[in-house]
């Protein structure tokens, strides 16, 4: 049958048509840490102008993004195991594109097009700028892979879009890429070298972020503590730097202090801090300002000064201890958490024991434990044999783990009997009659949800507690919201 159209209603007939053709679906997945979370944003920004919409239903998708993980071989096995996934999803919708992003796009560059035939294009963490072309390219018919690494590329000039957000704490990224070359890390190979992001444009987005109701952000960087803004380009560069760019150069200290300012109601944590590059003027810039949180994730891998020099990590333990006390006595309920590896080449079981005097000794409120996985390329895989036994990993790996939960324990109950300001996230998990939030600590609390709503900070009497869950009863707001 032959249907007649008017002009103008064919015109429009016509762009809708084009619309439709425009708006595909991205469905876009992470892994890994949490720049890759706040990276993903960066991505469905820059290809929401290109017409994409995010979806949640892989069913639905058109273009199926993944953003992933190199840290440890199990969180690439992960990802392959979702690759498989995608391609049964793929025989559904022969039409959908595949693309992998992030650190193992890096690092295996075009050889993932050979190892996992599903994959249509390759993307480096720097190269998220040039994904149009390259989705042209696969539109095309042919394969694309962008991987080259970038000298001053932070994305300060684009507004994340957020994704999976519950409106109330988002991510800001403030440094790119990492210099430390400690020898088990695969970080440096896939995320290049550590260049810092323009203040201005930190202070905007948060500034931007309160106005759209967010009451907290992270600062990420692989280490926090080294950022330096001297109007662009390499941290390693700076040595190189003017004169007058010495003098106006903003540190990791000064960016807290105008952030703080700036947004004197949002909360402000950071992530992650390394014991070489932490100094007390950060610490001194936490305690003045009642806005930035009393949490520092600081990652200590090893009690073993042998283990530490051959991790390339470039303190002693005695270094941190003094680090540790130093917060301690500045901010007395400051949190600390860490990030720990069991098993590196050549450890001991005095080495292991020395781990474990560091948590006795921290009493830690939380933290991350590995198991030492040797990645291809790094240092570590180089020159050292991974020689402790898996099974050894392992039984160091629980020990650790049990005396951490000890360690959470002993202080998620410091904080009952205490008034805390809460700022509230979203329902518990348990129980949609309470809300769930932090404290300054980084520690879950949850109540009774009463009148209170999303984004709320709230003054709640802890009267009890799991090993990480505080609970409690609101006493009233804390601030005017
Ligand atoms: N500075 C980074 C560290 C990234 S990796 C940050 O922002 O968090 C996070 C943690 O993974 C490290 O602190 C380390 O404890 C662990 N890790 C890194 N490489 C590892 C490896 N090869 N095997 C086991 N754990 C590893
Ligand atoms: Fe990795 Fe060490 Fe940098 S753990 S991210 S090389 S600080």
């Amino acid at each position: 049958m032959e249907k007649i159209f008017d002009e103008s209603i064919q015109g429009k007939s016509l762009s809708l048509e084009k619309d439709l053709k425009n708006k595909r679906n991205l469905y876009i997945e992470s892994f890994g840490c949490a720049m890759n979370f706040s990276d993903s944003e960066i991505v469905a920004s820059i290809l929401a102008t290109e017409g994409f919409n995010t979806t949640q239903e892989l069913e639905e998708a058109d273009l199926v993004l993944v953003n992933t993980c190199s840290i440890r071989e199990k969180a690439e096995t992960t990802v392959r195991k979702r690759l498989e996934k995608f391609n049964a999803i793929k025989k559904k919708r022969p039409h959908m594109k595949v693309g992998v992003l992030g650190c193992m796009a890096e690092r295996l560059k075009s050889k993932l097009l050979e190892e996992e035939k599903i994959v249509d294009m390759v993307v480096g963490p720097d190269a998220y700028k040039d994904l149009p072309n390259l989705i042209q390219e696969i539109d095309a018919g042919r394969e694309a892979v962008n991987v080259v690494l970038s000298k001053d590329e932070t994305y300060g000039d684009i507004s994340p879009v957020r994704l999976n957000s519950n409106g109330v704490s988002a991510f800001v990224s403030i440094t790119r890429g990492c210099d430390n070359m400690c020898t088990f890390c695969v970080v440096p190979f896939t995320r290049g070298r550590e260049r810092s992001r323009d203040p201005q444009s930190i202070v905007d987005e948060v500034n931007d972020l309160w106005q759209k109701g967010y009451r907290e952000v992270t600062l990420l960087g692989q280490n926090v503590d080294s950022y330096l803004w001297y109007g662009g380009g390499l941290k390693k560069d700076f040595e190189k730097a003017t004169e007058m760019q010495i003098a106006t150069a903003v540190d990791f200290s000064d960016l807290l202090d105008m952030v703080a300012k700036a947004a004197p109601r949002m909360r402000i944590r950071f992530s992650t801090s390394n014991p070489q590059d932490m100094g007390l003027k950060v610490i001194r810039t936490m305690a003045k300002h009642v806005n930035i949180c009393n949490h520092i994730h600081l990652p200590v891998q090893s009690g073993s000064n042998r283990i530490l020099k051959a991790m390339n990590r470039l303190h002693t333990i005695e270094a941190y201890y003094e680090l540790i006390d130093n917060i301690k006595k500045i901010i007395p309920d400051c949190a600390i958490s860490h990030d720990i590896i069991t098993g590196f080449p050549t450890e001991t079981e005095e080495d292991h024991q020395a781990t474990l005097a560091v948590l006795e000794y921290v009493k830690y409120d939380y933290g991350y434990m590995f198991a030492y996985s040797e990645r291809p390329g790094t240092l570590a895989a180089r020159k050292m044999e991974d020689d402790v036994p898996s099974e050894v990993k392992q039984r160091r790996l629980s020990e650790i783990i049990a005396l951490q939960r000890e360690h959470c324990m002993f202080r998620t109950k410091q904080h009952v009997g205490k008034v805390q300001e809460i700022l509230i996230e979203g329902l518990s998990k348990k129980d949609n009659t309470m809300w769930m939030g932090r404290n300054s600590q980084n520690v879950v609390a949850v109540f009774p949800k009463e009148t209170y709503k999303l984004g709320d900070f709230v003054n709640v009497r802890i009267h009890d507690c799991t090993s990480a869950t505080l609970i409690g009863e609101a006493v009233g707001l804390s601030r005017t919201n």
